[in-house]
C-alpha cells in the first residue's frame, strides 16, 4: 500500500487538498480530525466534561468510532450513528483541540488510523500523521499558511454557509489551536524531519494540489 501523510495546522486547506490529491491519484482520503471531532461531538452530547479526564475514559470505554467511505466520501459513525454532518462547527473544532491533548484519547483513536492505511492507498491529513500514526509514510507533508491567511479561508467559508462570524474572533481561535495544538505534551504538531514544508499563503488551491501530486508522482 502506498500512504501519503499531510499535518499542519488548522486552516491549512489540508483537507481540501488532500480530497483533490485523492480523487486525482484514486487514493483514499483520510481526515483524522473527524475523529477527534466525533468524540468532542459525544463529549458535549452526553454533558462530558473534556477536562475531567476519568470521565472521557468512561466514555471511550462505552464507544465505537468507525471510518466507512460513502462514494469515496468519508463518514464517522459513533455506535453505528452517522455523527459527520454535525463535526464542522467552532464549538466542536475547539473540544477537539481540548480532548486531543488527552493522551487515552490519542491512543484509542490510533488503531482506526492505521488499519485504514493497512487496508487502502491512504492520503491520510491531520497532525501528528507522519511524527507518530505513519511514520514510514511514502510521502510526507507539512502543509501551512499564515494564521492570517487561513482564518481568512474560514471566514470566507462560513459566510458561504450564511454563518454569523467575525473575523477577528475567528483569527484568535486559530491562534488558540495553533498554540494548544503545537504545545501538548502528546504527539504535538510539528513537521517530522523528513517532511516537506509547503506554504500556501501565496499560493491558489490547484497550485497546493499540484505541489502535492509532484512530490507522489516522485515517489512512486
Ligand atoms: O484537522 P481538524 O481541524 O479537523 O482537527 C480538529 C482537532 O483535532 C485539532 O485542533 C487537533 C486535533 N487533531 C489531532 O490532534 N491530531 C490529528 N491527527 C488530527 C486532529
Amino acid at each position: 500500500m502506498f500512504s501519503v501523510a499531510i499535518d499542519g495546522p488548522s486552516g491549512a486547506g489540508k483537507s481540501s487538498v488532500s480530497k483533490a490529491v485523492a480523487k486525482a491519484a484514486g487514493f483514499v482520503h483520510v481526515d483524522t480530525g473527524a475523529l477527534y471531532r466525533s468524540l468532542a461531538y459525544t463529549a458535549i452530547k452526553n454533558n462530558v466534561e473534556i477536562s475531567d479526564i476519568s470521565a472521557v475514559d468512561k466514555m471511550l470505554s462505552n464507544l465505537d468510532v468507525a471510518l466507512k467511505l460513502d462514494n469515496g466520501e468519508q463518514k464517522v459513525y459513533v455506535n453505528g450513528d452517522d455523527v459527520t454532518p454535525y463535526l464542522r462547527t467552532e464549538d466542536v473544532s475547539m473540544a477537539a483541540s481540548n480532548i486531543s491533548k488527552i493522551p487515552s484519547v490519542r491512543a484509542f483513536l490510533l488503531e482506526t488510523q492505521r488499519r485504514a492505511a493497512r487496508e487502502n492507498n491512504v492520503i491520510m491529513d491531520g497532525r501528528d500523521i507522519a511524527t507518530v500514526v505513519l511514520p514510514d509514510a511514502d510521502v510526507k507533508v507539512f502543509l501551512t499558511a499564515s494564521a492570517e491567511k487561513r482564518a481568512e479561508r474560514r471566514y470566507k467559508e462560513l459566510l458561504a454557509k450564511n454563518e454569523e462570524v467575525e473575523y477577528n474572533k475567528i483569527l484568535e481561535d486559530v491562534i488558540k489551536r495553533d498554540k494548544q495544538d503545537t504545545e501538548r505534551e502528546t504527539a504535538p504538531l510539528k513537521p517530522s524531519e523528513e517532511s516537506v514544508i509547503v506554504d500556501t499563503t501565496s499560493m491558489t488551491f490547484e497550485e497546493s494540489v499540484r505541489a502535492i501530486t509532484d512530490l507522489i508522482k516522485e515517489r512512486i
